[in-house]
């Protein structure tokens, strides 16, 4: 056979391929209002920059019908480009063909990718669209998903590992996300569960939809497995190229440097934007756009547990990590859910050289017993691993309260902050002025003629004595009370003077954190 047509023959089979699970399943793909798997690869990445390796794969299988069926790709396709110049690792399951269902040779391309991701150094990408093991297959299946969830620990902190759910995604199609760093939704198109609804109807008589079970917001403001939100597939593309803008290809860079650009709000307003009241809210994202480059805030988790906020934003043209309590949601207090959104998010950070800017206003830990009962101690004693542990740039900004156990976990100097400031509305103590009166006070309040007057006296005294942050400062604990004004110049200067941090901790296999 002459080489044209070898070359012919190889044409014929990749369009076999390419038509994935044939046209109806493609045409039912499209009805469902969702993209082919090739078409989403080819839409996220960089034009003409896609390669696709181990197209001709066939499966193994024999039982149960298998030995006659041909899964072109083993529906999965996997290969190599870039975003935005980036190289990128990529892989995409194509639900026309068994739902995407894994199999043995499908697990293997996917590893193999990984390993290639690994090697490399590069972030990888997965776009998840299946049923989960495929039943046909046996422990092959389990097989197969193991070794993803080995590979998936492995690449933990050494390179960015990012999920996409577009689709129903059962089972392990589920675990190998939640041991990504960033997941990421489409309304109406993603549903996230471990066994679909037809196994809880059968194991436990319940009726629920996919939808109400695992869809994008259930996953997005309920369990916090989701990281971004999206309205369509072309927008949840866009915030993953945007992602990559802020993050390093691996954990021995660091992210790539942009253009300083000052920020569009008014940083010299800035005092404006926090009440003197410390009980009044305000949204404290507005305080991060007031102080980084061009205002640009990329929040993380926006959804899931709004008390704290997370996200990137660049200073100097580097990227930055913030975290940040929100006095507009339950006045910023530490719970369960934000104590675990934030130790993660400063764990990310601290591995991929991220310095990060931390800014305080909470009034403590929610008390009560739904939290207690709910493991706050174990979940808030996250956010206290995560700040001692992290050696990144440690920069904190106390913007008003900054009461007892919550002063102490919002990277305090006490954890080994590099920096902490204090604006001079700032109050520092151990629980706010009315509770810490009437406690110490209660003798003489009680036994008062006026309980009431004595009580405003009481108060007053302490806000003099403990609420502001000279008492802090007169011990070192705040390095600089500084003019709101200020903030962007003092973080400028911290952040550049950090560069070559180095904070070498004792060595040890790995801690045990409180996970
Ligand atoms: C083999 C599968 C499959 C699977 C779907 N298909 N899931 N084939 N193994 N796991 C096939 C279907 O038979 C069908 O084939 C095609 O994919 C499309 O599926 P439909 O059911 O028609 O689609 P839909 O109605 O949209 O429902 C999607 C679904 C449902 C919710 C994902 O298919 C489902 O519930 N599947 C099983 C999910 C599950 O319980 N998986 C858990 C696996 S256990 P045809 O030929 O008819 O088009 C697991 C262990 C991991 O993953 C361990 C983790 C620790």
């Amino acid at each position: 056979m002459s080489l044209k047509r070898k070359i012919l023959e190889l044409q014929k089979k990749r369009e076999q391929v390419l038509q994935g699970g044939g046209e109806k399943a493609v045409e039912k793909q499209v009805a469902m209002g969702k993209m082919t798997a090739r078409e989403r690869i080819i839409t996220l990445l960089d034009e003409n920059s896609f390669h696709e390796y181990d197209m001709f794969i066939e499966h193994e299988a024999r039982d149960f019908g298998m030995a006659t069926k041909v899964l072109h790709g083993d529906g999965v396709i996997i290969g190599t480009g870039t975003i935005f110049g980036a190289p990128i690792c990529i892989y995409a399951q194509d639900f026309t063909v068994a739902g995407g269902s894994l199999g043995l040779m499908h697990a293997r391309k996917i590893t193999k990718i990984m390993d290639h991701a690994m090697k490399m150094r590069v972030p990888i990408i997965g776009i998840n669209d299946s049923g989960g093991a495929r039943i046909q297959e046996g422990v092959n299946s389990l097989a197969g998903y193991g070794e993803i969830f080995y590979r998936n620990t492995t690449a933990s902190g050494v390179i960015p590992q990012i999920s996409v759910i577009l689709g129903p995604c059962a089972g392990g199609a589920v675990y190998s996300p939640a041991l990504t760093d960033f997941v990421f939704v489409v309304d109406k198109i993603s549903k996230m569960f471990i066994t679909g609804p037809e196994v809880i109807k059968t194991v436990l008589g319940e009726e629920i939809s996919m939808e109400a079970l695992g869809g994008a917001r259930v996953h997005s403001e309920i369990t916090g497995n989701a990281h971004f939100f999206a309205e369509s597939e072309i927008e949840c593309f866009d915030q993953i190229k945007k992602l990559i803008t802020y993050i390093p290809w691996n954990n021995s860079k660091k992210a790539q440097k942009y253009e300083v650009k000052e920020p569009k709000v008014d940083q010299y307003k800035i005092d404006e934007i926090v009440p003197g009241n410390p009980k009044e809210p305000y949204d404290v994202r507005d305080v991060v756009r007031a102080i980084t480059d061009d205002s640009d805030f990329f929040e993380i988790q926006q959804l899931w547990a709004a008390n704290m906020v997370i996200g990137f934003g660049r200073m100097d043209g580097q990227t930055v990590g913030f975290v940040c309590n929100q006095p507009l949601v339950l006045a910023g207090v530490l719970d369960c859910d934000s104590s675990d959104k934030a130790a993660r998010f400063i764990r990310y950070c601290d591995a991929f050289n991220i310095p990060i800017v931390t800014l305080v206003d909470l009034p403590g830990y929610l008390p009560g017993a739904d939290q207690e009962h709910a493991g706050v101690i174990r979940h808030g004693a996250k956010i206290l691993y995560a700040y001692s542990e992290a050696t990144v740039p440690k920069i904190t900004v106390i913007l008003r309260k900054a009461y007892g156990g919550g002063y102490i976990a919002m990277n305090s100097r006490h954890l080994n902050a590099d920096f902490v400031f204090a604006w001079p509305g700032a109050e520092i103590a151990v629980m706010g002025p009315e509770g810490a009166a009437n406690i110490i006070f209660r003798k003489e309040i009680m036994g008062a003629d006026d309980p009431d007057k004595v009580r405003k006296q009481k108060v007053k005294e302490y806000k003099e004595k403990f609420a502001n942050p000279y008492v802090a400062a007169a011990k070192g604990y705040v390095d600089s009370v500084i003019e709101p004004e200020e903030t962007r110049k003092l973080l400028l200067h911290a952040i550049e003077g950090s560069q070559n941090k180095v904070d070498n901790k004792p060595y040890k296999k790995h801690g045990i954190p409180p996970f």
